[in-house]
């Protein structure tokens, strides 16, 4: 018989978290159920989440708080699955779109991808809000649904839900309007709860780093994978942290509908270099971890292929077909919004580009709309930056850096105070800087 929940009260558990104390397993799966529930309030949760912002979970309640996120919905049963089942998540980062190309080029070369991806968390976009720019696209599947889509077509891209890390769901929003995403154990948490329920065979984490990351640096960024890693070790769950630059946007499009037509670029082979390296790379991670006797080359080419033969973005189309979307946004991107206005940002000299600073960029989408200031704020999927000039571009003055889509007055002037600053040009080319900084374990 399983021990009953004990009654707590959440103010002196925020005030023992606040002062630095350890709470017991009893107290943090109380806290995440009745959070879950509706018992415990939003003010109270984001206090608490607040305190653990700064005074951390050690190694036990860590564990705990986990596995109540994760038990605090179904766990899926994918055993009629037959192909190893591996999934990708990004820590967050800006323009960060990979996950849209990478599931489908992974599933046409035979993995298993079923995917449960996040919104837009802070200044970093999200995969579910990206997707959802797709007329009809749903990614809140209850548990049947989902795994009814990843049996027949071997890939499924979906969200938290009331059934699925309920309480990942309302955690993550709140965060999102609470200040309180950079946070290892609080980041660590989300993602492996969410992972976990998927009944993976492997996983690879895209852990980011540089500006437009939660973690600013390589040692930050590193305890974050460890911490990952070990949550996947304790439940035999491989796990693959690659760690990878986000000092700059990804890509050139950094929105949600834009997004998507960037994705769609690397489906059809000709995505910017650095979304379809990633993408290819992470994509490598993937397979291998699925077969581990795989050689690395093969498995590129077997990604090569998938795009090649126009199999990758079948898969695509049948996914979006299959949670309601309109299947023909494949062939005809005029069904994805685009805001009304154009805005260009143009250089001030001659010159290189030394920094596209990915936190203003970010943080610029977000005042045009594309990301939420309150919980409750519907996403515009229309507005966006498209980056003409990245880092390491030569520029005249006059030069087109980037242009600004948007829909109102008062929210393009919050993003230009920003914008006009987060490119940098000086007269001689910044050093190079790598976009994968190191892989772990
Ligand atoms: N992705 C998540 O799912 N959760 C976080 O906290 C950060 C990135």
């Amino acid at each position: 018989m399983t021990e009953p929940i004990r009654r707590h009260s959440m103010t002196e558990l925020i005030v023992r978290k606040r002062d630095g104390l350890a709470l017991d397993a009893s107290e943090l799966s109380w806290i995440v159920e009745r959070y879950t529930d509706g018992s415990v309030t939003d003010y109270q949760m984001a206090a608490f989440l607040m305190a653990v912002l700064w005074r951390g979970l050690d190694t036990a309640e860590l564990v705990t708080w986990t596995e109540a996120m994760l038990h605090s919905g179904e766990v899926l049963d994918l055993g009629r699955v037959s192909d190893a089942k591996i999934d990708k998540h990004s820590t967050g980062g800006v323009g960060d779109k990979v996950s849209i190309p990478l599931a489908p080029i992974v599933a046409a070369c035979g993995v298993a991808v079923p995917m449960m991806s996040g919104r837009g968390l802070g200044h970093t976009g999200g995969t579910l809000d990206k997707l959802e720019s797709i007329p009809g696209f749903t990614t809140a599947l209850d548990p049947g649904r989902f795994v009814e889509i990843v049996e027949r077509l071997g890939i499924v891209l979906a969200g938290q839900s009331e059934t699925l890390v309920p309480a990942d769901r309302k955690i993550y929003a709140l965060r999102d309007a609470t200040g309180t995403v950079e946070s290892i154990p609080l980041i660590s948490s989300s993602i492996m709860s969410k992972k976990l329920a998927e009944d993976l065979d492997g996983l690879v984490l895209d852990v980011k780093v540089g500006s437009g990351a939660f973690m600013k640096d390589v040692e930050s960024a590193t305890q974050l994978a460890h911490t990952m890693i070990g949550i996947g070790a304790a439940h035999g769950t491989p796990v693959v942290a690659v760690l990878t630059d986000m000092d700059q946007p990804l890509g050139r499009a950094v929105g949600n509908a834009n997004e998507i037509a960037e994705s769609l670029d690397v489906l059809e082979g000709h995505g910017p270099p650095d979304v379809t390296e990633l993408t290819m790379l992470l994509g490598e991670e993937m397979l291998v971890l699925a077969d581990p006797g795989r050689d690395r080359g093969e498995a590129r080419q077997a990604l090569d292929e998938a795009v090649a033969s126009g199999r990758a973005l079948e898969v695509f189309a049948s996914v979006v077909e299959a949670q309601g979307g309109n299947p023909r946004v494949v062939t005809d991107r005029s069904l994805l919004d685009v805001a009304p206005h154009a805005r260009p940002i143009t250089a001030s000299r001659n010159g290189y580009v030394t920094r596209c600073d990915a936190m203003a960029v970010g943080v610029a989408a977000v005042r045009l709309g594309a990301g939420r200031a309150a919980k409750e704020d519907e996403v515009d999927h229309g507005v966006g930056i498209t980056l003409s000039a990245k880092r390491g571009d030569r520029v005249d003055a006059g030069d087109l850096l980037g242009e600004v889509r948007y829909r109102d007055e008062h929210r393009l002037a919050a993003a230009l105070a920003l914008l006009d600053e987060a490119w940098e040009i000086s007269d001689e080319p910044p050093p190079q800087r790598p976009l994968v900084l190191g892989t772990l374990p």
